[in-house]
């Protein structure tokens, strides 16, 4: 009897101790994991012109921004959880952008917003974000005003009022100019920003500006407007505005219009796409833009990213892409830095971000814009060459 009885108690306390070792786990699982939201993906909103008129802009920008997301993941992710890109095509249209905007903060719940490109669509989203206390990063909108929206909004691109001077200078210093004509996008924030800044600048160099004329984006037809051109005789004719209307622009010109050889064409970021070329053919060539990089200048980032995007995509990754996996890359690093992926945690790491970037070095400045030289692009046989650097 009594050894019976042993053996059931010490059976009943083996019993007891299992149970009470496997209810244990459950029981301490909620403690040990993060708070509540805080597990499974990050996830990262992304806003882009994927189609419409300035779309290579946006799929260049996603090819990039696909890869680093790969890259990261690749590596293990961040704070131990995989980082996922939830990607909206703003069909590079404002409303379209607002949309995007409050379906990712909404919806979606991600920690933070890359994009948009254009300068009138990330103005257009970057009110919602900074409302909502979700960090926007601009990879390529220059326009002043959009990180004047709040302390939430960033960019990873220098500002137009640098690149305007830039080409002002360009077109005084380098080019001798001193009659200038400026064809505007009235719709377009960027256009009319950097106008007026190569009109201060150019003026302030002792040029004159002898003709303005203005467009809206969607036009195909510029013969009359160019023909205005022509006729007030410029040395350059600066053209701010996306390759859409630009390589139309520089067609006309050389071929209805029959501007003067000597005539030169400059323009800025908004020209960086293959798609200008088909648009200008050979009339491209002997014109030049300002633009964040050029893939001819390999500084070990660069080269680095260079490599992997064309083993990845099989060409040559353009400013857009550059500008895109960097900011990319400011995002992982701020979430890394504030050991949370939280949106205000993001947010005050954003502000302190020091990254060696394909583009440059990344460091923000008290209005969150970045400090960086630009490239300035001579267009040779229908390619982009590398002609100069300008530092700020
Ligand atoms: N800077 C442009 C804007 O603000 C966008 C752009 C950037 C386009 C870089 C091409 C290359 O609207």
């Amino acid at each position: 009897m009594k050894r019976k009885s042993f053996i059931l108690i010490a059976m009943l306390l083996i019993a007891s101790l299992l149970v009470t070792a496997c209810g244990s786990k459950p029981a301490e699982a909620p403690a040990a994991a993060p708070a509540g939201g805080d597990e499974g993906p990050i996830k990262i909103g992304g806003i882009y012109p994927l189609t419409g008129a300035i779309a290579t802009f946006g799929q260049s920008s996603k090819k990039a921004i696909d890869m680093a997301f790969e890259e990261v993941n690749a590596n293990g992710g961040l704070l131990g959880r995989k980082v996922e890109l939830v990607m909206e095509d703003n069909k590079s249209a404002q409303a379209d952008s607002a949309t995007a905007a409050q379906k990712l903060i909404q919806q979606d719940k991600v920690v933070a917003i890359l994009g948009a490109v254009a300068s009138s669509n990330s103005l257009a989203a970057a009110p919602i974000a900074q409302e909502a206390k979700v960090p926007m990063v601009s990879s390529s909108s220059t326009n002043p005003a959009v990180t004047e929206v709040g302390d939430y909004i960033f960019r990873a691109a220098f500002i137009d009022p640098f690149q305007g001077q830039v080409m002002a200078n360009f077109a005084t210093n380098d080019l001798k100019a001193v009659k200038a004509a400026i064809m505007t996008d009235a719709n377009s924030d960027y256009s009319i920003g950097l106008a007026n800044v190569f009109k201060d600048v150019f003026t302030k160099n002792g040029g004159s500006i002898v003709s303005e004329v203005s467009f809206v984006s969607g036009d195909t037809d510029f013969n009359a407007i160019l023909t205005t051109v022509k006729n007030a005789q410029p040395d350059v004719v600066f053209v701010p505005s996306y390759y859409d209307t630009v390589g139309l622009i520089l067609n006309q010109a050389k071929n209805n219009v029959g501007f003067p050889e000597n005539v030169t064409f400059l323009g800025a970021d908004g020209w960086d796409s293959p798609t200008l070329f088909e648009l200008a053919g050979d009339a491209a060539n002997g014109h030049y833009f300002s633009n964040h990089y050029s893939p001819d200048v390999d500084s070990p980032e660069a080269k680095k990213f260079i490599e992997a995007f064309k083993a990845k995509y099989n060409e040559t990754p353009d400013a857009l892409a550059a500008l895109a996996y960097d900011t990319a890359y400011m995002v992982f690093e701020a979430i890394e830095a504030a050991g949370s992926a939280d949106s205000t945690a993001i947010r005050d790491s954003l502000v302190k971000i020091d990254l060696k970037g394909v583009t440059g070095a990344i460091k923000l400045n008290e209005k969150r814009d970045p400090v960086k030289s630009a490239v300035v692009i001579k267009i040779e046989d229908q390619q982009q060459k590398y002609f100069t650097t300008v530092n700020p």
